[in-house]
């Protein structure tokens, strides 16, 4: 069975088509690479790829004349939140305008299935310390406000088209493939995990904690974090379900489970044996004390449990690759 996968050549998308890969499907990627990398197809074994813009509906005419496409997993989108705050125009366009040219396109050829990775960050400031799928949507940014706009875009293509979808929104993504062969690339890098692997290797001089003072344990913000593995797991169980049942499906993914700041940081230094700079800063405005997403639902509805829910072991496959990645024995 082929499966269109849009940003199949960034960091969740590559990962999600080397799994389809390897559980027997055929994934054709789509990516225009303004953020995705070649070498990340190459390394995933990815043979089927185009080089172009979710917004071509010519090109993408073509993938769906040449390929006969059963779902569509759709990953990419601009993801920088700050940016998104200065440049709002961008992400409307990118995130929303051409990913209703890619519904339309799905919708002219009857694709069954839409898979979209949303986000947390549609929740807006978190009323509740663990986030079940049902908490109240009201996103503080235009990034995450363009995830929702698609959330209530799909649900509107369902009622009107038949088209189905299985809406995920991710918690923080992390690790690697354990073979090392794909891994994190983004650039500019803005998560935590890859940034402290980037002190241990000496390409950041140190590491620094926003907020040491907010009521969690250690006084640190308490984030999930959820192997990228397992997402792309969960991608694959979704849709399974969704075109055997024929119906649309939201959940969130996460690990359901908790990490601190400085927890991530003793990981990363017991991980790689390397001692490097933990500076303490004040608090960002706007980061919620404690975001951990339920991933009940989704165990109820698909069976789904993560096969990395452990720190260590996350942390353990993405600093195999960051090691790979900058040659570093
Ligand atoms: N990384 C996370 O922790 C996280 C959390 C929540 C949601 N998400 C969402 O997951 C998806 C994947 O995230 P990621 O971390 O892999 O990002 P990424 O930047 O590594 O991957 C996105 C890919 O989409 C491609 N792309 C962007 N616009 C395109 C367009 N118009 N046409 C064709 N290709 C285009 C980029 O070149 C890139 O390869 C995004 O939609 C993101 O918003 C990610």
């Amino acid at each position: 069975m082929k499966i269109l996968v849009t940003g199949g050549a960034g960091y969740i998308g590559c990962h999600t088509a080397h799994k389809l890969k390897n559980s027997g499907y055929q994934p054709v990627v789509l990516d225009n690479l303004v953020y995705g990398h070649k070498d990340s197809l190459r390394n995933a074994g990815i043979t089927d790829h185009y080089i172009g813009d979710i917004g071509d509906c010519y090109l993408l005419r073509r993938i769906f004349a040449e390929h006969e496409i059963q779902a569509v997993m759709h990953f990419s989108a601009y993801a920088y939140v700050g940016e998104s705050v200065c440049k709002p125009d961008l992400y409307y366009r990118n995130n929303v305008v051409n990913t209703i040219r890619l519904l339309d396109s799905c919708v002219e050829e009857g694709i069954k299935c839409f898979v979209f990775s949303s986000s947390c960050a549609t929740y807006g400031v978190a009323q509740t310390e663990i986030i079940q799928e049902s908490h109240a949507q009201n996103p503080v940014n235009p990034y995450g406000r363009s995830k929702l706009m698609v959330e209530q875009i799909l649900k509107d293509y369902e009622t009107a088209f038949g088209l189905n979808h299985v809406i995920l929104r991710y918690f923080n993504a992390a690790g690697a493939d354990p073979s090392g062969l794909i891994g994190e690339d983004h650039d500019p890098e803005t998560h935590l995990i890859p940034l402290v692997l980037y002190a241990a290797l000496g390409l950041r001089e140190n590491i620094k904690i926003f907020g040491t003072d907010y009521n969690t344990p250690d006084g640190s913000c308490i984030r999930d974090y959820i192997h990228v593995n397992d997402l792309a797991h969960a991608h694959i169980l979704g849709m399974k379900h969704s075109l055997e049942k024929r119906e649309s499906l939201i959940f969130n993914l996460g690990n359901g489970k908790g990490y601190s700041v400085r927890e991530v940081i003793e990981v990363c230094k017991k991980i790689t044996k390397i001692d490097f700079p933990v500076i303490e800063e004040k608090r960002r405005a706007g980061d919620p004390p404690i975001l951990v997403g339920s991933s009940r639902k989704i165990n109820e509805v698909l069976g789904w449990e993560p096969e990395f829910p452990d720190l260590e072991k996350i942390i353990s496959h993405a600093w195999t690759w960051h090691k790979k990645r900058h040659a570093i024995d």
